[in-house]
């Protein structure tokens, strides 16, 4: 593939990503405007300094152009934001037994993330103020005042302290802004600050190009949100113990959330396991090795590239899926067209997408074979012990690998290696724990059928309090199916 601007491809050693990575240009604000005002929240207040990036910035509340993605529908114009349960129905079943398996949208614009917390099934909010940590721009303060009951508190309540006129706004300038001289900073050190710690970086070395990742890493990235004995909320953090910066990896993850009791967030009905979850790892993945994060490229390279605004260049701040403005963000590096580009994305998604497809079905499948495990012991059949735990294990570990991907939001795009690398491990897990538990059936004398049904209607209907029903239109099929 050829290069435009002289990009040149470097491994990453040391903490930080060297200065002299692969970027486009960065624009320079040509004069410094006044400071804004300390604790100046409202976006608008900072738009009459910053007008362009304003109206860009607002632009996030429109829907987004239809045709383009192949994968990512989110809210597309004439189109209903479809849910992650009708898309990959395996869902309804690994996830029944909370919220997520009842309503699971896929992200739309960031004028949303407030809304839609509103909008979604209220199991969804059940952890409390914990919620609002990645959704408003209040997250920060609210957690200095209030403490361990920020976490704990329900929800509306947390919210209910926002100042009315701020109560569903989400992610504003004042996130990734510093209002004095408008450089990019973290403002969650509640969140990301300790999880650097953890990951040995020295957060005064960050460089410029780091905050291009790492403002987004604030929100995009999986997080725990652990438990006291009540099931209420404590805390939130970010299962990388034991990882390294550009290497944050999904083994570390499981292993975290795994030996953790109080990551138990849930109890999946199927199986009855008190399970952990993982979300939406944009950031793990990515910079985990990945061919553009070697080349120190950044999210804001793809997501925010320079637009022309009435003759000034801007980053862009309607914050999308890049097929969506027509890949103008890969030519900023590459020479190839939009076409032989948005080509190149499929490819690699629709590999992604056929193990994924393929790996949560097969780890359903384990599901419930556990199911007929359990009911087998519940009529006093005598289970081989040895081989439950085994299976168990092995179930543990295809499970996270699947929800690990299908929370990633850009279907393998940002890590296409690893991605494919870790769907596979799933896929034997998953293929091992079923010769386990086939092997344990059989030998306590329980007839299994060479095809297990799932019974996904029981899940897919009626879920939630919404009663909402399986929408098969949205179901995204296999792309090797039958090929
Ligand atoms: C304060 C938390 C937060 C920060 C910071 C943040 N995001 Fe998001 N982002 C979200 C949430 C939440 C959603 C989903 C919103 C919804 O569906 O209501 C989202 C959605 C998105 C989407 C999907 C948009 C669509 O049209 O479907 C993209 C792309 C995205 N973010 C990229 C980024 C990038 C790149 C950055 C950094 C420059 C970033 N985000 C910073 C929280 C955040
Ligand atoms: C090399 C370019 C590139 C980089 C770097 C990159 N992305 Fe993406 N991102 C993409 C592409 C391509 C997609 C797939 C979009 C699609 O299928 O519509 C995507 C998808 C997404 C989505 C889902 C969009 C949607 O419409 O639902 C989010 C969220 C996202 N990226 C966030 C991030 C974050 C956060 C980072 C940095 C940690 C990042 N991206 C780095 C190119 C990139
Ligand atoms: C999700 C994070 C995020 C949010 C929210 C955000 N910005 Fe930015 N902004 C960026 C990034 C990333 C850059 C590129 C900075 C760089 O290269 O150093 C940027 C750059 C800028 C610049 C420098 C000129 C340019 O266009 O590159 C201005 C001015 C700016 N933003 C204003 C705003 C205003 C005003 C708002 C609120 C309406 C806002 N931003 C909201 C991430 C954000
Ligand atoms: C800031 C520069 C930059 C941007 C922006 C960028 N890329 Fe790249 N891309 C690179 C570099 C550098 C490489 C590595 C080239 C190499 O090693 O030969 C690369 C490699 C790739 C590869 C090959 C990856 C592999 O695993 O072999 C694909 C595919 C790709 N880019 C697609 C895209 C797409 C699609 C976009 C836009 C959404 C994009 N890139 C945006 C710089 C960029």
């Amino acid at each position: 593939m050829k290069m435009l601007r002289g990009c040149v491809a470097m491994a990453v050693a040391g903490v930080a990503l060297a200065g002299a990575g692969c970027s486009p240009k960065k624009i320079e604000l040509s004069e410094v405007r006044p400071a804004i005002a300390d604790g100046t929240v409202d976006p608008a207040e900072w738009g009459k300094l910053y007008p362009k990036q304003y109206q860009l910035w607002k632009q996030t509340s429109e829907p987004t152009p239809a045709g383009k993605s192949r994968y990512k529908k989110g809210w597309d114009v004439g189109e209903e934001n479809p849910d992650k349960i009708d898309e990959y129905p395996f869902l309804a079943l690994l996830y029944n037994g909370w919220a997520f398996g009842t309503e699971y949208k896929e992200p739309r614009g960031h004028f949303y993330m407030v809304q839609d917390q509103l909008e979604v099934d209220p199991g969804r909010y059940k952890a409390g103020g914990s919620c609002l940590t990645c959704k408003t721009p209040y997250a920060p303060t609210l957690q200095k005042q209030l403490g361990r009951d920020y976490f704990a508190q329900p929800y509306q309540e947390i919210r209910g302290k926002i100042p009315k006129a701020d109560q569903t706004l989400g992610v504003a300038c004042i996130d990734c802004h510093d209002n004095r001289d408008m450089s990019l900073k973290i403002s969650r050190g509640f969140t990301l600050g300790k999880a650097l710690e953890k990951l040995g970086v020295d957060q005064s070395k960050l460089t410029r190009q780091d905050l291009r990742t790492l403002a987004c890493a604030q929100c995009h990235v999986t997080y725990s949100i652990p438990k006291d004995a009540d099931m209420k909320s404590t805390d939130v953090f970010f299962p990388w113990d034991g990882s390294k910066w550009g290497g944050i990896t999904i083994e570390n993850i499981i292993k975290k959330l795994r030996s953790n009791k109080p990551s138990g967030e849930w109890t999946q009905s199927v199986t009855g396991f008190k399970l952990a979850f993982i979300r939406h790892p944009e950031f793990e993945l990515f910079s985990n090795n990945s061919v553009h994060w070697q080349a120190g490229v950044t999210c804001a390279d793809c997501h925010m590239p320079a637009s022309d605004v009435a003759g000034q260049k801007v980053s862009d701040h309607r914050i999308m899926s890049p097929l969506k403005n027509d890949l103008k963000a890969c030519k900023q590096c590459h020479d190839d067209s939009p076409e032989q580009m948005r080509e190149k994305i499929f490819a690699i998604q629709d590999r992604v997408m056929s193990q994924f497809i393929r790996s949560g079905y097969a780890t359903a499948t384990d599901a419930k074979l556990f199911e007929m495990a359990h009911k087998a012991r519940a009529f006093g059949k005598k289970l081989d012990e040895t081989l439950y735990a085994q299976a168990k294990d092995h179930y543990e570990e295809a499970f996270y690998r699947v929800v690990f991907i299908g929370a990633e939001n850009s279907v393998g795009f940002h890590n296409p290696d690893e991605a494919q690398r870790v769907l596979g491990d799933a896929l034997s897990h998953a293929a091992a724990a079923e010769r386990q538990l086939r092997e344990l059936l059989a030998r306590a004398g329980v007839d299994v059928p060479a095809k297990v049904d799932l019974e996904l209607a029981k899940y897919l209907n009626n879920r939630g309090v919404k009663k909402l029903m399986f929408k098969a239109e949205h179901e995204i099929k296999d792309p090797f199916a039958g090929k």
